[in-house]
């Protein structure tokens, strides 16, 4: 998970089906900073597994509302799973996939109402009131892909495994495959998007190349761009910390997914839904691109509860190296919050890190 939460055991069996587990980053510090209580109203907006979602619905009791949001319809098979077994045949664009399964809470803590749907958090207002509520506690953000859509092959978001360069995170969406961007994408848009979304230092060399390639022969493959990718990469920086495809792999992925524009729109909505003084919005990132769009959006609307990001301690990033660069930041929505109202002046800005 530029947001891939974490690993657990993870291995791909042929048919792509994954036998990984998803390890929920920063769940103790998330829970603090969530700050849940009886009663409460909350959207996770990127349910994926439900591990963070299990947790919160544990201390939300019979009168609170859980709201799960995953634009992986796939993935919210698990997100039923691990809340209690709902029924999963409807996972539709913007379906309800479970309502009212009981989550499993603490023995003496009666369950909450829980709701999962298929969609995106972009559009949180327009699920938060299809479900009948205009108004929530609590929105988190884990953001990026899970372990269990980059562990399955047939998902096309892997380099350590060759499946179709799909990468939708939403397949029943209108929109292009890896394949089908990279085919059309301009030369430039695609050296911008390497460098920005994915870090990579080397840009123009992999963008050349990809372009290169491309004029041979179509890249349907997640190992063909692996191997584009890795083979344009100068020997030196063929071999570091992490796999040489990483960045490029992220950058496409992000791109494909228009996961930055989506959060935008997602902490925007966020904010329009959330209850106006006390409401808390809680994002964990993966990736400086978001990270400064977070940080920034937080700084500006709302107010800071804390100056730092919380950083996963050195036991979790043993444990779990993607935790390694999960930073969570949160914001109090000002009481004066009118919906799409610019930018309150400095007075929330200053404490920021
Ligand atoms: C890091 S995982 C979340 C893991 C989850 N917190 C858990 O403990 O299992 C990120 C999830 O967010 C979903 N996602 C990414 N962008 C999204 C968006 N714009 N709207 C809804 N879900 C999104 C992905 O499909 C993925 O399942």
């Amino acid at each position: 998970m530029t947001g891939a939460g974490s690993r657990g055991s993870t291995a791909d069996e042929g048919g792509g089906s994954p036998v990984s587990v998803h390890v929920p980053v920063l769940l103790p510090e998330s829970l603090a900073v969530m700050e849940l209580a009886p009663g409460m109203v909350v959207v996770d907006g990127t349910v994926g597994a439900g591990g963070h979602a299990r947790a919160f619905a544990a201390r939300l009791g019979a009168e609170g509302v859980l709201v799960g949001l995953d634009q992986d319809a796939e993935i919210l098979v698990h997100a039923e799973a691990a809340l209690g077994g709902a029924s999963s045949s409807a996972v539709e664009g913007g379906s309800t996939a479970a309502e009212g399964s009981a989550a499993p809470a603490p023995r003496s803590s009666p369950a909450p109402r829980i709701v999962l749907r298929h969609a995106s958090f972009a559009a949180i207002e327009a699920e938060l009131a299809s479900v009948g509520l205009s108004v929530c506690d609590r929105v988190f953000l884990d953001l990026g892909v899970s372990s269990l859509q980059l562990d399955t092959s047939s998902r096309g978001f892997s380099f350590m495994r060759d499946g179709p360069l799909d990468m939708r995170m939403n397949r029943s969406a209108d929109v292009p495959s890896a394949a089908e961007w990279l085919r059309s994408v301009r030369p430039d848009v695609l050296e911008r998007s390497l460098a920005d979304l994915g870090g990579e230092r080397h840009a123009r060399r992999v963008a050349a190349a990809i372009v290169d390639a491309r004029r041979r022969a179509p890249l349907t493959r997640t190992g063909q761009l692996a191997d584009v990718v890795v083979r344009a990469l100068p020997p030196k920086a063929r071999h570091g910390r992490i796999h040489a495809a990483t960045r490029s792999f992220q950058a496409i992925r992000m791109a494909v997914n228009d996961e930055l524009g989506a959060l935008q729109r997602g902490l925007e909505g966020a904010l329009r839904v959330l209850r106006k003084g006390t409401g808390r919005l809680c994002v964990i990132t993966f990736h400086s691109a978001e990270d400064r769009i977070v940080k920034r959006f937080l700084r500006e609307r709302t107010t800071l509860p804390f100056r730092k990001p919380i950083e996963a301690g050195d036991d979790e990033c043993r444990r779990n190296p993607r935790a390694r660069s999960a930073r969570l930041r949160c914001g109090i929505a000002p009481d004066c919050q009118s919906a799409g109202s610019a930018p309150p002046p400095a007075t929330h800005g200053e404490i920021a890190s």
